[in-house]
C-alpha cells in the first residue's frame, strides 16, 4: 500500500483527535454563558492541532496508532488549549483575537476563561488515566511526562519567564530557555507520549527527544517571525502583539534574517536526529518542514 500523503495524514489525525475530544469534553448546554460552552469554544475554534499530529506521527514512526494514541493526542491538545486561554488573559498577553475569533475571556468573561483553562488542564490528565486503564505502568509514565512538561518545570515556568522578560533585554541563551519551556516542552512531550503508545524503546526515545527539542524551539522561532511578517487575518491573532508588549523575541534579538537562519538550523538538526528512522518517519520529516515554512 502506498504511504499516505502528508496532507491525508494531517487530515486523518485531526479527525481522530477531534472525534475523541468531542466525546471526552463535557456536553454543551443550551446556555452560552457557561463553563462547558467556554471549554468547547476554546477547543473547537480552528486550532491547527500540531501537537496531536506530532503524537500520531511519532506513534506511526515507531509502530501502530491506537486508542491510547488518541487519548495522548487529546490530552496534549487540552493542555495547549488551556495554555492559550490563560496566555490571552489581561494579566498575561492581554490579547483579544485568537484563531480569528474573540479570545475566551472576551467571548465569555475572565472568570469563566480562567475556569475553562483550569478544567481543560484537569481533563487532560484524566484522559491519560482513562485510555490507559489496563496499562497502569504506561499511564504513570505518560502522566510523569505531561506533568513535567506542563508544570513549573516546563510550560508554566516558560510563561513566568516570558512575562518577567517584558521590557528587558535577554541574552540569546536566556530567550532560548523561555522558548524551550513555554512552547518546546509540550511539543517534545507530545512526540514522546505518542511514541510510547507504540512501545518505543530507549534508543528511539533518545532520537525523538533530539527531534522534539529542535522542532519545539523551531515552532516558537517561527511564531516570533509570524508576529512580524504575518497578517492579522492569516495568523488569526493580532499581528505585532509581541512588539506592542515590548517582548524580547528571536526577531528582536537576531533580526528577521537571523531568526530565519536559526529556524533553518533547527530544521536541519531535527532531520538529523531521526536520520536512522525508516520511511514511516516521513510524516515527522514533513512536520519539521511544515513548522519552519508555515504562514499561520
Ligand atoms: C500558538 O500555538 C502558541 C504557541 C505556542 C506559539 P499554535 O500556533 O499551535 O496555535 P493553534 O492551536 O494552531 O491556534
Ligand atoms: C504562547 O506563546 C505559549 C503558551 C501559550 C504556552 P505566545 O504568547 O507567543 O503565543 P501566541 O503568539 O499568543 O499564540
Ligand atoms: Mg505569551
Ligand atoms: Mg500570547
Ligand atoms: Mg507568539
Amino acid at each position: 500500500m502506498p504511504a499516505m500523503s502528508f496532507e491525508d495524514f494531517v487530515r486523518s489525525s485531526r479527525q481522530r483527535v477531534d472525534s475523541y475530544l468531542e466525546e471526552a469534553l463535557p456536553p454543551a448546554t443550551a446556555s452560552e454563558k457557561n463553563l462547558q460552552a467556554a471549554i468547547r469554544y476554546s477547543v473547537f475554534n480552528g486550532g491547527k492541532r500540531v501537537r496531536p499530529v506530532l503524537a500520531y506521527a511519532a506513534a506511526y514512526a515507531i509502530g501502530e496508532i491506537t486508542r491510547s494514541t488518541d487519548g495522548v493526542a487529546a490530552a496534549v491538545e487540552m493542555i495547549h488549549a488551556y495554555s492559550l486561554i490563560h496566555d490571552d488573559l489581561p494579566a498575561m498577553d492581554d490579547d483579544h483575537l485568537r484563531r480569528g475569533k474573540p479570545t475566551c475571556h472576551i467571548a465569555f468573561d475572565e472568570a469563566t476563561a480562567i475556569l475553562a483553562g483550569d478544567a481543560l488542564q484537569t481533563l487532560a490528565f484524566q484522559q491519560l488515566l482513562n485510555v490507559h486503564e489496563d496499562a497502569p505502568q504506561l499511564a504513570l509514565r505518560q502522566l510523569a511526562i505531561l506533568c513535567n512538561a506542563s508544570g513549573p518545570a516546563g510550560m508554566v515556568l516558560g510563561q513566568a519567564l516570558d512575562i518577567s522578560a517584558v521590557d528587558k533585554t535577554l541574552t540569546l541563551s536566556e530567550l532560548e530557555q523561555v522558548h524551550r519551556h513555554k512552547t518546546g516542552a509540550i511539543i517534545s512531550a507530545s512526540i514522546l507520549m505518542g511514541a510510547l503508545t507504540a512501545d518505543a524503546n530507549n534508543q528511539q526515545l533518545d532520537a525523538l527527544t533530539q527531534y522534539g527539542e529542535a522542532v519545539g524551539l523551531a515552532f516558537q522561532v517561527q511564531d516570533d517571525i509570524l508576529d512580524v511578517t504575518g497578517s492579522t487575518e492569516a495568523i488569526g491573532k493580532q499581528q505585532g502583539a509581541d512588539m506592542a508588549l515590548n517582548k524580547p523575541t528571536y526577531v528582536t534579538l537576531l533580526g528577521l534574517s537571523g531568526a530565519r537562519e536559526k529556524a533553518r538550523e533547527l530544521h536541519k538538526a531535527a532531520l538529523e536526529a531521526i536520520s536512522e528512522f525508516d520511511e514511516r518517519a516521513d510524516q515527522l520529516r514533513a512536520i519539521a518542514d511544515y513548522i519552519v515554512s508555515r504562514g499561520c
